[in-house]
């Protein structure tokens, strides 16, 4: 246990929470930003095509961070979660609420992960739907490192959870927008008899 003890403060195991939760969050609003832009009309086929691999890329990348995150949070040497604290969404007893959306959007990012790789075996409609769960995915971190991280009060993480709240907000607008367009012309498109 004191070598275990010893590897942990070595490895300065909250440094790794921190950097672990900020990287994740970072390559997860890279990932749903360029995702909303990556479908539909708004952005020209060239541009999609450079975008789309960065989207996919981003979202791997950040969903391995947000396994280190949780992995590190269990060894941490100060405060050790249970795996149970971690897993289950709502169970810890530091922050239930908040570090239950962190829980959530984890699995979420799974189940993003896991149905893009089988996407052809379930169908696009179903791979759709799980891949919108995206935008409240991103509002449960937005929210899960505002509130729970011990940086969230420092100007520059105020600015950086500002920035992608305003740009996330964004891109989730003109998404909807394109969509509604889309909605409408096909609607136009029948009324013709198209
Ligand atoms: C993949 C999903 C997750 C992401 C992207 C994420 C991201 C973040 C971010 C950005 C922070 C703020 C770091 C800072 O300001 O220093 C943070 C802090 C924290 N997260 Fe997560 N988180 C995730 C899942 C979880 C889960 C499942 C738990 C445990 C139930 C958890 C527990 C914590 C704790 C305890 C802190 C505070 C660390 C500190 O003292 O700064 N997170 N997380």
């Amino acid at each position: 246990m004191a070598t275990w003890t010893v590897v942990t403060d070595w490895l300065s195991t909250w440094g790794v929470i921190k950097a672990s939760g900020l990287t994740a969050y970072m390559l997860m609003f890279v990932s749903v930003v360029l995702g909303a832009f990556s479908y539909g009309a708004v952005i020209p086929p060239d541009v999609k095509k450079i975008l789309l691999p960065i989207h996919q890329t981003t979202g791997w990348f950040g969903f391995l961070f947000g396994l280190l995150h949780g992995a590190a949070l269990m060894i941490d040497g100060y405060r050790p979660f249970l795996p149970g604290e971690v897993l289950v969404p709502f169970a810890s007893g530091f922050h239930p609420v908040t570090l239950g959306l962190g829980t959530l959007a984890f699995y979420i990012m799974a189940a993003i992960v896991i149905s893009s790789d089988i996407m052809r075996k379930l169908g696009r409609k179903i791979w759709k739907s799980v891949h919108m769960l995206s935008y409240p995915m991103f509002l449960f971190l937005l929210v899960h490192g505002a509130v729970d991280g011990s940086d969230a009060d420092k100007p520059w993480a105020f600015l950086m959870y500002a920035c992608s709240a305003v740009i996330f907000a964004e891109a989730l607008l003109i998404r909807m927008y394109v969509q509604w367009k889309k909605k409408g012309g096909q609607i136009e498109g029948l009324a013709r008899g198209r």
